[in-house]
């Protein structure tokens, strides 16, 4: 019915149609929508004609079906409330509504004023979560440092008693268990320490591209053959100054969540771009400065995750992989890794839909030069003949599979007596002993002994999960040993290997 206007009602009209602010006049019994204006036509993506087709259960998205707008009559000005809508596209959006109830050309409507939060919401829940990162990091840091000290007296402690039992002695076994144990709490400490961002770098100019290249042999194996690895690498990729140990250890992990979400197999996505992230995006993200980044995505077909799920990962030892599984700790250290390399990650989950997570880190300008001279992976390959013993078998494999890639001839033991016989009877050089300190039976110095004594110009170099300082307090190693901390990284292996085959080499990184 058309309504006739009075002069106020034109002055309403002209408030209404070109007020900033998104506006409905609505009927109260239908909740038919009389009027909107300019502006909600914006916000919805409907036209006003295609408003006036639809009522307010319309907009609300299946959360806040069975709410009602309610008119407060307070003189002050109506409350608002916060209400989650869905624009004509489907997209959420969260809106604050006033209603205020009017005369509307003589009969009784309602008109509400609205206020679009979505970004705000956002920003504040990223917020919260920032903060919940930075006190959780603040605390798992600190524990992580105490118990650092303590797990150096255990471990010290344990060796030395090890070293006064002899071979026969039945409590052998109790010790050894015991340095086991606190190699594992030396490994979970040095994880924590990554997440709350104390650790020591050595950020160098990287090529993502590269990186990611010289690690795909080893992904392949890690992910095993249902899965179809896929590498999007453009060439005009910019640098990063970043830790390469540090890098790979932040594509492992997410290698290895990626597999862990595709028990049936799939593809995983390794995707490298330059990216500008400019004004807007740093003010819809806590803590990003705009400027150039290049962006690692590692995406795949997997499980995804739920809210509940997306909410928390980030948090140390947050895991939804049954106990002996997963610590927890993987995403934590992406999270410690990239943030202490003032960079940024992302993570984009539907359940059933797969999973992508966006690694950023800060781009540099580097000179050709510069770049040439320090592509790392070309500088440090090998060919000679190595000799690895260890006990646990995922690390035997992950050295075996760094230096292989890396053009070295290998030979593994899973014990030092297998390693004896290994040596003894192998006809050509063997260059190097990689050996694990705590084995069963043979510590990793006796074995080193063992094989000096027939093959003096070897070189060994010892790996344990405890720090070094550690290692030397117990006595077991003197000063003058190379000595490997596990966990470690496949750069951080390489660049020890090449450092004690050719401890005059000095720094082939070094322009
Ligand atoms: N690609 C993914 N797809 C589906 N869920 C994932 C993915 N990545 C991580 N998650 C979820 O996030 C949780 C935390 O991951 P995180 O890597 O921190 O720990 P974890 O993998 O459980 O254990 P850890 O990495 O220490 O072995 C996982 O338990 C899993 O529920
Ligand atoms: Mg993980």
């Amino acid at each position: 019915m058309p309504v006739k206007l009075t002069n106020k009602d034109r002055k309403f009209r002209l408030l209404f149609q070109e007020n900033p602010q998104p506006m409905w006049v609505f009927d109260p019994g239908t909740r038919r929508f009389l009027e909107v204006n300019a502006a909600a036509s914006r916000l919805y993506g409907y036209t006003a004609d295609e408003f006036r087709g639809l009522t307010l259960s319309d907009l609300q998205s299946r959360e806040d079906a069975g709410r009602f707008l309610a008119q407060r009559n307070d003189p002050a000005g109506a409350v608002p409330t916060a209400w989650r809508h869905r624009t004509k596209s489907g997209q959420q959006i969260e809106v604050e509504i006033a209603v205020y109830g009017i005369d509307y050309g003589g009969r009784e409507a309602q008109l509400a004023v609205l206020m679009d939060i979505t970004g705000r919401r956002h920003l504040e829940d990223q917020l919260r979560q920032a903060q919940k990162m930075e006190s959780v990091g603040l605390l798992a840091g600190g524990v992580a440092h105490d118990f650092n000290n303590l797990l150096t007296i255990i471990t010290g402690y344990g060796q030395l008693i090890l070293n006064s039992l002899g071979p026969k002695d039945p409590n052998r076994h109790s010790a050894e268990q015991i340095l086991k144990a606190g190699e594992r709490a030396a490994a979970l400490t040095r994880q924590l320490l990554a997440f709350s961002r104390r650790q020591a770098l050595q950020p160098r100019v990287l090529d993502l591209n590269m990186l990611v290249a010289s690690l795909s042999t080893m992904l392949r194996r890690l992910i095993g053959e249902d899965i179809d690895l896929r590498l999007v690498l453009p060439s005009d990729l910019g640098r990063v100054s970043a830790d390469p140990g540090q890098i790979e250890q932040v594509v492992m992990n997410l290698a290895v969540n990626a597999r862990d979400a595709m028990p049936k197999g799939g593809v995983l996505i390794l995707e490298t771009a330059n990216v500008q992230l400019d004004e807007q995006y740093a003010a819809a993200h806590v803590a990003v400065k705009p400027g150039p980044y290049v962006r690692l995505a590692v995406s795949d077909t997997g499980t995804g995750m739920d809210e509940a799920t997306r909410a928390r990962l980030f948090e140390p030892f947050f895991t939804t992989k049954g106990a002996g599984h997963g610590t927890g700790l993987g995403l934590s250290t992406v999270f410690g890794i990239v943030k202490q390399g003032g960079g940024n990650v992302e993570v984009y989950s539907e359940p059933g839909r797969g999973t992508s997570v966006k690694v950023y880190l800060p781009r540099i300008d580097q000179p050709a030069a510069i770049e040439a001279g320090d592509l790392k992976s070309q500088a440090v390959r090998g060919s000679e003949t190595i000799l690895v013993a260890e006990d646990d078998e995922m690390v035997r494999s992950l050295v075996r599979e760094t230096l292989e890639r890396d053009g070295y001839r290998v030979l593994v033991a899973s014990d030092p007596i297998q390693a004896r016989r290994i040596a003894d009877s192998h006809q050509g050089p063997i260059h190097l002993l990689i050996t694990d300190v705590i084995m069963p039976n043979v510590s990793g110095r006796e074995l080193a002994e063992h094989l000096l004594a027939r093959r003096p110009g070897l070189k060994v170099l010892y790996m344990s999960g405890y720090t070094d300082n550690a290692v030397l307090a117990s006595g077991i190693l003197q000063t003058e040993v190379a000595f490997l901390q596990k966990p470690f990284t496949p750069a951080a292996l390489n660049e020890k290997v090449r450092e004690v085959l050719e401890p005059n080499g000095l720094s082939r990184h070094a322009m």
